[in-house]
């Protein structure tokens, strides 16, 4: 069985070496000509895939990459792993989805199978894949098969890895359903089949902004802990002993990511385009904005004034063990310091290079310290007596 699958970011690589280590002859298809130039030389870009077992896929010859963006027609399966980001005015952008889509229409063959994993609103796959599919294929709907099946990538989760984290599948029609979870069940330990592709795309969607929301809340107390003076992770951990109907969240210094930010905005537009607004995400997302100035105003307080200060912010990626500066909420803190007057230097030897700036050692020569994310390998001991400002919460 042939397999493509446009995308080989964070969510289309570990599908592609995945499908390709249970027997399936892979093609990776990619726009972007220096991550195909890094894949296909065998180093990943990828924390969670390690360039020796992309090494050993391109070597067992059933995995390539390739930035053309054509396929013949013994392929059986197309997913799709896009970007879904937002653009401008904070609204959902089907732009990359849509091109994608449209060149892989132009190679679509009777009864080939196309699965959608990039995050869309409800409706999306039915109204907007489906027809660019028939159009650019001159085929209609029902001589091809598509499913929709959300990602659950969670990058540098130690635990839950692509094959032992379920996996949701929708058809448009049953037989489409039937083949993804085939496709799937190959890899993937737990397979589920929804209702329709509607609920398949809006279970991705709640599932995400589960989380914006819960972070939103947790980061809203932990504001009102850091006032009464108590640390917002006793208190989280105290609840935490209750066994049932309470799920932990913990503090930060607001979301970041491809994901979180984003999809439960996509959430928001459709649930406004049905006349029933999710009122509950556009506060969580505002809080979340906010909280990059929280700690601004907590570094004025601590050094009472920011002008001239110098200040060492520690990790810039998003969220801890990673290198990605994705819509990480870092950049508006380091922001919001400058415009204060501080001179701000930064730590991350994950990301290493950002914004044409390089990451600095942690030493004992600041006014104030800013713990943003916390990666393993960070040793605070290097900051000597400097004063510490921890985003993940204390006192
Ligand atoms: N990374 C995650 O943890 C995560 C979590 C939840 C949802 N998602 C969703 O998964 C989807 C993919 O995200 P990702 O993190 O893998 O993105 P990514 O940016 O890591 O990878 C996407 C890749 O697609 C490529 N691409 C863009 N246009 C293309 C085209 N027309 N043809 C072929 N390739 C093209 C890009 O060059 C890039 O390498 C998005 O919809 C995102 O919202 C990702």
């Amino acid at each position: 069985m042939k397999v493509v699958v446009f995308g080989q970011g964070y969510v289309g690589l570990p599908l592609a070496l995945a499908a390709c280590n249970a027997g399936f002859d892979v093609t990776g298809i990619d726009v972007n000509e220096e991550k195909v130039f890094k894949i296909s030389s065998g180093q990943s870009p990828i924390e969670d895939i390690f360039s020796s077992e992309l090494n050993q896929a391109i070597n067992s010859g059933n995995f390539r990459i390739t930035q053309e963006v054509k396929y013949d027609n013994t392929v059986n399966i197309i997913c799709v792993c896009v970007p879904t980001p937002l653009g401008n005015n904070h609204q959902p952008d089907l732009e990359v989805l849509e091109s994608a889509v449209k060149d892989l229409g132009q190679s679509l063959k009777p009864g080939m199978l196309v699965i959608i994993e990039s995050t869309i609103q409800p409706g999306t796959t039915r109204n907007v894949v489906i027809p660019i599919l028939e159009r650019e294929s001159g085929l209609s709907r029902d001589q091809f098969l598509v499913a929709y099946s959300p990602e659950r990538i969670d990058p540098a989760n130690k635990k839950w890895k692509i094959n032992n984290t379920p996996k949701l599948v929708a058809g448009l029609t049953e037989e489409a359903a039937q083949k993804a979870k085939e496709f799937y069940s190959k890899f993937i330990n737990q397979v589920d089949i929804c209702e329709s592709l509607e609920v398949a795309e809006t279970a991705k969607l709640l599932e995400n902004s589960f989380r914006l929301v819960n972070i939103s809340f947790i980061n809203e107390l932990a504001i009102f802990c850091q006032k009464i003076g108590i640390d917002i992770n006793d208190v989280v951990k105290a609840a935490a002993t209750k066994p049932y109907g309470f799920m932990p969240f913990y503090p930060s210094v607001g979301v970041g990511g491809h994901c979180i930010p984003v999809d439960p905005l996509y959430l928001a537009s459709a649930a406004k385009e049905a006349g029933a607004p999710t009122r509950f995400i556009e506060l969580a997302d505002q809080i979340n904005l906010e909280m990059p100035k929280y700690f601004v105003g907590r570094a004025n307080e601590i050094l009472g004034g920011l002008k001239g200060k110098k200040v060492l912010v520690i990790g810039v990626a998003y969220k801890p063990n990673v290198a990605d500066v994705r819509e990480t909420p870092v950049a508006t803190l380091i922001e919001g310091l400058e415009k204060a007057g501080a001179s701000v230097s930064w730590h991350d030897d994950l990301v290493k290079t950002w914004n044409s700036q390089t990451s600095v050692p942690i030493t004992d020569q600041y006014d104030l310290a800013i713990i943003a994310t916390p990666h393993d390998y960070i040793q605070l001991s290097k900051l000597g007596n400097t004063p510490l400002l921890n985003t993940r919460g204390s006192k």
